[in-house]
């Protein structure tokens, strides 16, 4: 297993990702991302954007690797859930070469991958994952055979909800990094409604309450950039911990691209601290989408489970997290 050359490959959204690892051992971790100057994704153009640079990413990758694609053990592709046309064409891109290297291929959830590249760059057996992206905010852990969802946003993901709310202030996209620096210099929490429902979270009130605020100019940027982040972070770790209390876990991971903001991980690692917990957040690349995660799930599934046929490859643009059965923990 430790000697096994796998090829990843993420397109479940904005981001064309090649990864080559050896073992568990990151060799590259290439990716594209397809941006715009106004407007959001629309699924036909990043579906071009992926078919457009697909074949120079993946040159990059073996590059940066140092290895030829006949050295390839294994393909692994992100299958579940994400974008149906950009799920597509790393599906057909992976198909492809699995054909013409007549090599074994597997299909990975995107979501259950944030979870692996935590546990396997960490060591950390066990961990349950907060997942915070753009179009996803998760709670997640193991438990009977499968990851469980223990808490969810209940209308828009957290990255999109600061994406709205940066946008209403002007600040452009991507908003969470401006909204980080304007954070810093912020010193009064101004009032907004805490959202948590159970396990669950819900930011879209939220995001309305802000925008009158915004409109009703009697608040600073950074005053509001900074609530923001100290109230809707608070909802997501005080999830989190329930989430630990509950399972008895003892350990946390982050993962996607909000878990970028360092107050996101303060708050995180206090938490854990307070609770005599590990913690631990990977290096941006890991965290951000990356066909990394995808080859090092690939891996696990395959040493397990075996391959799939090209025929069986299908791709779940709906598929949850638990409802994939887990046989290699
Ligand atoms: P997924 O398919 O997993 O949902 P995604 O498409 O949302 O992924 P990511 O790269 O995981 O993509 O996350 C992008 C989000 O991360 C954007 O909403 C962006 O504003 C946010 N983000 C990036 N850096 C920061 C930061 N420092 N603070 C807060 N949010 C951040
Ligand atoms: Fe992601």
């Amino acid at each position: 297993m430790v000697d096994k050359i796998v090829l990843g490959v993420e397109s479940t959204a904005h981001t064309f990702g090649v990864s080559i690892i050896k073992g568990f051992s990151v060799l590259s971790n290439s990716r594209r991302l397809f941006t715009t100057n106004k407007g959001g994704m629309i699924p036909v153009k990043v579906a071009e954007h992926h078919i457009d640079v697909c074949d120079d990413v993946l040159k990059e990758s073996l590059d940066v690797a140092g290895v030829k694609l006949k050295d390839i053990d294994l393909i692994a592709f992100s299958s579940s859930p994400g974008i149906g046309h950009t799920l597509r064409i790393g599906a057909v891109f992976a198909r492809i070469l699995a054909s013409k290297l007549d090599k074994p291929l597997v299909g990975v959830n995107h979501c259950i991958a944030h979870l692996e590249i935590g546990r396997i760059l960490s060591g950390l057996q066990d961990p349950i994952l907060l997942y915070a992206s753009g179009a996803n905010t998760q709670i997640i852990a193991y438990e009977a055979g499968k990851y469980r969802v223990f808490g969810e946003t209940l209308d828009i993901g957290i990255g999109n909800f600061i994406d709205s709310f940066a946008r209403e202030l002007g600040l452009g996209f991507p908003g969470g990094p401006k909204v980080e620096e304007l954070a810093k210099k912020g010193k009064k929490l101004v009032d907004l409604p805490y959202s948590v429902k159970g396990m669950d979270v819900s930011l879209g009130g939220i995001l309305t309450n802000l925008k009158k605020k915004i409109d009703s100019k009697l608040f600073s940027k950074e005053d509001l950039c900074y609530s923001v982040q100290e109230i809707v972070f608070a909802m997501l770790v005080e999830v989190t911990e329930r989430a630990v209390a509950h399972t008895g876990k003892t350990s946390v991971v982050l993962g996607g691209g909000v878990a970028c903001n360092s107050r996101l991980q303060e708050m995180t690692r206090l938490m854990c601290e307070e609770r005599n917990i590990k913690f631990f957040c990977p290096e941006k690349q890991f965290l951000v989408d990356n066909a990394a995660m995808i080859a090092i799930t690939g891996l696990l599934i395959f040493e397990s489970d075996g391959c799939i046929s090209i025929d069986a490859s299908f791709i779940d643009p709906y598929k949850r997290t638990d409802e994939i059965i887990i046989n290699y923990r």
